[in-house]
């Protein structure tokens, strides 16, 4: 039942401010993580999270707030990668974080395998509670998101996102960083309603579709913790449009695909208000010299401040900087969401691609 919207995906993308509401009112993540993890995470060294896709994204959003909030170093893995990835000897301790919507993607099963043989900890994060993972982990988190029919992940990636952050919360109390972790408990706390304020937003968005519908090559750019969401547009970009589509870090574009920056290429540049603000703004102008057509995705300050070089964009509020890509997260679906049907696809079921990669 797709609830009255003309595709899955649209639906689930909507279904985003009551998730994130579920998770931590409902569902009361942060009380079930206390009771349900028995780890002392005073004693481990460091975190090794674990994904494919979307969720490898997520995963990468959380390795800056686990160490900015709960001071602990997280290494981030493709699944496909970490299979096969030598084994250290005298490794630190360590603790390992799997996530995935289905539960079933057979990277990430083969990954939490090889753990499991080296006496790591594993915690799953996961939606399908009837899943691989769910069962074979030594911990487990659901999402609660509810089913994600749409292959192109939405609601399951800011959930991700969501059981992350508190993860990181609670990580934080107990290794003795109170302030950090009552400061991001409170910024959590606004997610519902700053999901629903970008919304309502998607009107705008459609208009800013039009300019990509043609394109036959995108660029996604951001810095720190927006970096991963440039990734994460550029793969619903690529999944649902078939267009082909990069993510950059921003410092990184002098370093090769600046080449690829003229005219026809739009550029969508992640730059909310905050202390990397004035960094990307830099990178926005070297683009602006090379006759790029660039897409601020930022809050009013700063579209404002980018108004002579970005002549369109997708509104976001003003937020902590700490949930911003959470916040991020939607005016890309949008984006990704309109180009394709401006296309002629069937956005729930792109060519080539299947919900769960049960296969390696
Ligand atoms: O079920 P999982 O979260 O393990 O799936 C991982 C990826 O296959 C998945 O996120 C994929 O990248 C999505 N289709 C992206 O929208």
């Amino acid at each position: 039942d797709k609830g009255g919207f003309p595709h899955f995906m649209l639906k689930e993308i909507h279904e985003q401010p009551s998730v994130s509401a579920v998770i931590q009112h409902r569902y009361a993540v942060e009380a079930l993580i206390a009771e349900s993890i028995d780890v002392d995470f005073r004693h481990v060294d460091r975190l090794r999270l674990i994904a494919c896709g979307t969720s490898y994204y997520a995963c990468m959003v959380a390795k800056r707030w686990f160490a900015e909030v709960a001071g602990i170093a997280a290494d981030v893995e493709l699944g496909s990668e970490y299979r096969y990835a030598p084994d250290i000897t005298n490794p630190p301790r360590e603790f390992a974080v799997l996530v995935s919507q289905s539960g079933e993607t057979a990277d990430t099963l083969a990954s939490l395998e090889k753990l499991k043989s080296q006496r790591i900890g594993t915690l799953g994060i996961v939606n399908q509670q009837v899943s691989t993972l769910a069962r074979e982990a030594d911990y487990f988190l659901p999402l609660l998101a509810g089913p994600e029919i749409g292959v192109a992940s939405t609601k399951a990636f800011t959930a991700q996102l969501m059981v992350l952050a508190h993860l990181a919360a609670h990580m934080a109390e107990q290794r003795g960083y109170r302030l950090a972790a009552t400061r991001f408990r409170s910024a959590l706390a606004k997610v519902p309603k700053l999901l629903s304020a970008v919304l309502h937003n998607e009107a705008a968005i459609i208009a800013v579709a039009e300019r990509f519908s043609q394109a036959t090559s995108a660029l996604f750019v951001g810095r720190g913790a927006l970096y991963p969401l440039a990734l994460e547009g550029a793969l619903k970009m690529k999944e649902i449009s078939y267009i082909h589509a990069e993510g950059y870090a921003a410092g990184e574009l002098k370093h090769g695909p600046i080449a690829l920056v003229d005219e026809n290429t739009p550029v969508v540049a992640l730059a909310p208000s905050g202390e990397l603000f004035a960094k990307v703004a830099s990178n926005i102008r070297e683009i602006a010299a090379r006759n790029g057509r660039i897409t601020i995705l930022g809050d009013r300050r700063a579209i404002l401040a980018m108004s002579d070089v970005a002549s369109h964009a997708l509104t976001m509020p003003i937020t902590d900087e700490l949930i911003q890509p959470i916040v991020a997260a939607i005016p890309l679906q949008f984006l990704a969401y309109h180009v394709a049907v401006s296309r002629g696809y069937d956005v729930d079921r792109p060519r080539n691609l299947a919900k769960s990669v049960t296969v390696e």
